[in-house]
């Protein structure tokens, strides 16, 4: 497996990681079981950087995550990178949620997560949304006394502005930003995708398949009924079947390649700089050793033209998340 680097510390990490969220949360009903057995089977491909958040399940997924790690050697599980996230505070069974960066509170996230992932040290722990009524100064500022407490490693933030981020980068060095990007969701590239480059903070590239949008997958009519996706307003109505086109005009350049859609889309994410590492989640196994696979594409001029042109920000249709999920992006 390729690697990239996270953040100024150097730490190598396998160039796409394992987004985990969908395993407790979000795209209707998963078995742990399978869940693990997905896991595991990442880490043998090389997969060595895994993506939760206290959020995903109500501390379901942490548990998870804690429950692989206590079945590998210590050798094994010391090559493998946790990143986890605070700030989102929800009430079970509910997708409204407030937004906490209060120092106490990032203190007493950080103890709960060490205590359900079983780890001593969390090697990337973000700031999951912002609020803007605590100084981002006093927020990181906790976080960095986590990192000289010894509890996190490094230390990153998730849907920030460019501004936020140099702001940030001025009281402790951020190794990641971690924001939706893919072909449909192209915001990152007005500055802070740079910025990342100038500071040396890796770019973790989230929801990189648009959701399963872009791998032709799904649609509205076929997902259950709890699935978030329902309540997304790129998954409704007109804008889903704008959507669709840009989708099978994907779908035809892959098959003009003999990839499929998920790993074009992977490896156009890989193309965009060194410093992108993209997440995809999966539950199936089937689909993450396809995700791997993209690693080794290079893309051609011709095909980086092409799907440019493709999903020009204005052809995409409609917001990224609901109104109840735009709280604390920047
Ligand atoms: N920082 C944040 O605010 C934030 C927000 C959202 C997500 N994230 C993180 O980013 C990770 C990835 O994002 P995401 O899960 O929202 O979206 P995603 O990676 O764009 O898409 C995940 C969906 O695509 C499906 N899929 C994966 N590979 C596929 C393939 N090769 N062919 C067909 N379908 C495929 C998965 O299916 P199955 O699971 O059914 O196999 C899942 O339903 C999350 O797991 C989470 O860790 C962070």
């Amino acid at each position: 497996m390729k690697q990239r680097i996270l953040g100024q510390m150097g730490t190598p990490v396998s160039a796409i990681g394992l987004g985990c969220m969908g395993m407790s949360e979000f795209y209707g009903a998963s078995d742990d079981e399978q869940s693990i057995a997905t896991l595991a089977r990442a880490l043998e491909l090389g997969v060595n950087f895994l993506d939760t958040a206290d959020t995903y399940g109500f501390g379901h997924n942490e548990s998870l995550i804690g429950r692989l790690l206590k079945d590998l050697g210590s050798a094994r599980r010391s090559a493998v990178v946790i990143a986890s996230k605070f700030g989102i505070v929800r009430t079970p069974g509910a997708y409204e949620r407030r937004i906490d960066n209060s120092p106490a509170y990032v203190r007493a996230a950080c103890e709960a997560s060490l205590q359900r992932l079983g780890l001593e040290t969390i090697d990337l722990y973000y700031c999951h949304r912002r609020n803007p009524e605590v100084p981002i100064e006093d927020m990181v500022g906790a976080m960095a006394e986590l990192v000289r407490a010894g509890k996190v490693r490094q230390i990153g933030l998730s849907e920030v502005s460019e501004s936020s981020l140099r702001k940030a980068h001025g009281v402790h060095p951020i190794a990641a930003v971690q924001s939706e990007y893919s072909l449909w969701s192209r915001e990152p590239e007005h500055g802070l995708l740079a910025a990342c480059a100038e500071l040396g903070t890796t770019f973790v590239a989230y929801s990189p398949l648009g959701r399963a949008f872009l791998t032709g997958t799904v649609n509205s009519a076929a997902l259950a009924a709890g699935d978030f996706r329902k309540h997304n307003p790129r998954f409704s109505g007109e804008a889903e079947a704008a959507n669709a086109a840009l989708v099978a005009g994907l779908g035809a350049l892959a098959a003009e390649r003999g990839v499929s859609s998920a790993q074009l889309a992977l490896a156009w994410l890989l193309s965009r700089h060194a410093h992108v590492v993209p997440i995809p989640g999966t539950r199936q196994v089937k689909w993450l050793e396809q995700n791997v696979a993209a690693v080794g594409m290079t893309l051609t001029t011709a095909e980086l033209i092409a799907l440019d042109e493709l999903f020009a920000p204005d052809r995409v249709a409609g917001a990224r998340y609901p109104e109840a999920g735009m709280i604390g992006i920047e």
